[in-house]
């Protein structure tokens, strides 16, 4: 626990806006293993850039290696693994940058807990909400499993995975994401194109 700790203010998020010329937000995906959300995440950060904005995608495997190193997939650790992704999107999105987000990110509190983090996210008394998109790339658990490309459902069947999301870990699917994207029927274009539409459409890519 920190203490004597002091909250400095910052440059306000309009002001810099303003020189950044874009709007930092947050895509949040979640779904199962091979749902298809790093591919779908990782084409949207390629036509983002393309488009000229600054996105940057945080990816569950690959925050493992590093910032996320001493977390398992205990229930504990996923919220906490949940919570330190929340934190870090905020600062990206409050640095007027766009954060991509996929992580399975399996619990409707932690992700709740998300939402909630970018919208009291004032680091300056004129600091309007960050927006949060979540994103539920929905799969069928067999369609995903039939799928397995890194082969994890096919040891987690064999019991060589404990707590493996969707046969011995809960997955709570959204109920109210902003946008759902059922990947077994929607091409990657499609769902990149739907996605950039919603923003569109929100004023996010201004
Ligand atoms: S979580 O639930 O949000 O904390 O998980 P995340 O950080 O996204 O990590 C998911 C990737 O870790 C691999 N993996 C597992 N997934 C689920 N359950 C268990 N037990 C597990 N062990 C390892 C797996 O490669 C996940 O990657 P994706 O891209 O989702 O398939």
């Amino acid at each position: 626990m920190s203490t004597n700790i002091t909250w400095h203010p910052s440059l306000s998020r309009s002001e810099r806006n303003k020189y950044r010329k874009q709007r930092g937000f947050t895509i949040w995906f979640t779904g199962l293993s091979a749902s298809g959300k790093s591919t779908i995440a990782t084409a949207l950060e390629q036509h983002l850039l393309h488009l000229g904005f600054a996105a940057y995608r945080l990816d569950g495997d690959n925050v493992r290696f590093g910032l996320n190193k001493d977390l398992g997939f205990d229930e504990k650790s996923r919220n906490e693994n949940i919570r330190r992704i929340a934190e870090v999107a905020k600062l990206f999105a409050d640095s007027s940058n766009i954060a991509i987000t996929s992580f399975i990110s399996p619990y409707k509190a932690d992700r709740q807990q998300a939402r909630e983090l970018h919208a009291q996210a004032a680091a300056h008394p004129d600091d309007e909400p960050l927006a949060f998109i979540e994103v539920f790339v929905d799969l069928p658990l067999e369609v995903a499993e039939a799928r397995d490309p890194k082969g994890l459902y096919k040891k987690a069947r064999e019991g060589k995975i404990p707590e493996f999301t969707g046969i011995s870990a809960p997955y709570e699917a959204p109920e109210n994401p902003e946008i759902k994207i059922e990947s077994d029927k929607t091409s990657v274009e499609d769902a990149v194109r739907l996605i950039v539409e919603y923003l569109e459409g929100k004023g996010l890519l201004k």
